[in-house]
């Protein structure tokens, strides 16, 4: 059986946090000895929303590039590119553009949330439906049949899919239909007891220092009916208790007791997750201090996975142009 390729893709929208490192990070530090990954910067994604104000993307991309590797990926085993380094994909998005309905891109659930969501950014624009279409290049560029994405990704798969299949049977075949692989971990809540999110600035950050993690947690919300200390408390309804089940496992039994019978305050309790978080994550602090003391790394390590992809790519294309005679 052939080594499974598996590519995902990351805006890069600033700093990892916590949801990252439970859901899809987790599991591309899995994949990394199962199989051929290419995990790329989808820099061209970024513009696709934030093209007005670019000021952040290079530093945005290195930090993402450092994060991901203190986080454990292991560049020698896995290629590590910037999609805009690769235009490869451009000509391939082109050919897919071709032949995509706009009535598919239309449908594509995405859009209609982020267009009503994203009302301070004017993004009425061309890419902005066609989006879609450039993540099916990105993952077809290298026949990936992997691909580890959240929930909220997989309408964008299944066009790949779509697209792939319209290729195929209009120019013969040559693209492999890639499935979505959803993490198994669990969704993450942040401070304010939603999902973990950058866009709700309710996360904890990778790179965040012990006394931040602590003010963070100091204000997470515990179960209301927790006026004073003496009143007790139901932990299922307390953010704090739901990180516990992922950094305190081997004492969630006696949190859960100190909670309904009030033996604990709830600023005990949540020293008790802050330094669990802390110490979790001291060993990412330490290796991502070192590799942000060797400048230009970062860009070092692009620069070796497109050296990787490049050629992969290139072959990809010349078949794809053969196929439709061009
Ligand atoms: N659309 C993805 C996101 O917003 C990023 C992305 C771009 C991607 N190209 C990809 C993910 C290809 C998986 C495969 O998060």
């Amino acid at each position: 059986m052939a080594r499974d390729r598996i590519l995902t893709g990351y805006r890069p929208t600033g700093r990892l946090h916590l949801g990252h490192l439970h859901g899809n990070l987790g599991r591309m530090i899995d994949f990394q000895d199962r199989g051929d990954c290419f995990f790329f910067i989808a820099d061209w994604h970024a513009l696709t929303t934030d093209y007005q104000d670019t000021t952040y993307l290079k530093s945005n991309i290195e930090e993402m590039v450092l994060d991901w590797l203190a986080a454990g990926l292991d560049p020698q085993k896995v290629n590590i590119y910037r999609q805009s380094d690769l235009p490869e994909v451009c000509e391939l998005f082109l050919y897919f553009s071709m032949i995509t309905p706009l009535g598919w891109l239309e449908r594509v659930p995405t859009y209609k949330e982020q267009l009503a969501q994203l009302n301070n950014k004017d993004v009425n624009t061309h890419l902005f439906l066609g989006y879609p279409v450039l993540q099916a290049a990105d993952i077809l560029i290298v026949q990936a049949n992997k691909v580890p994405v959240g929930e909220d990704q997989l309408p964008h798969i299944e066009l790949t899919r779509e697209i792939a299949r319209r290729f195929n049977y209009l120019y013969g075949q040559l693209f492999v239909e890639p499935e979505g692989v959803l993490s198994q971990f669990t969704k993450i809540v942040g401070t304010d007891g939603r999902k973990m999110s950058k866009s709700y600035g309710n996360y904890i950050a990778l790179t965040d220092e012990p006394p931040v993690i602590r003010e963070k947690v100091m204000e997470m919300i515990t179960d209301p009916a927790r006026r004073t200390r003496k009143d007790p408390g139901n932990p299922e309804i307390s953010t704090v208790f739901h990180l516990h089940k992922i950094y305190s496992a081997d004492l969630l039994e006696e949190i859960a007791e100190n909670c309904r019978e009030a033996k604990w305050g709830c600023v005990q309790c949540k020293e008790l997750l802050a330094s669990r978080i802390a110490d979790s994550l001291a060993e990412f602090r330490e290796k991502r201090k070192e590799l942000g003391e060797k400048p230009g790394f970062a860009w070092e390590v692009l620069e070796e996975g497109l050296s990787k992809v490049r050629p992969i790519a290139r072959e990809v294309l010349r078949e794809a142009r053969e196929r439709i005679r061009i």
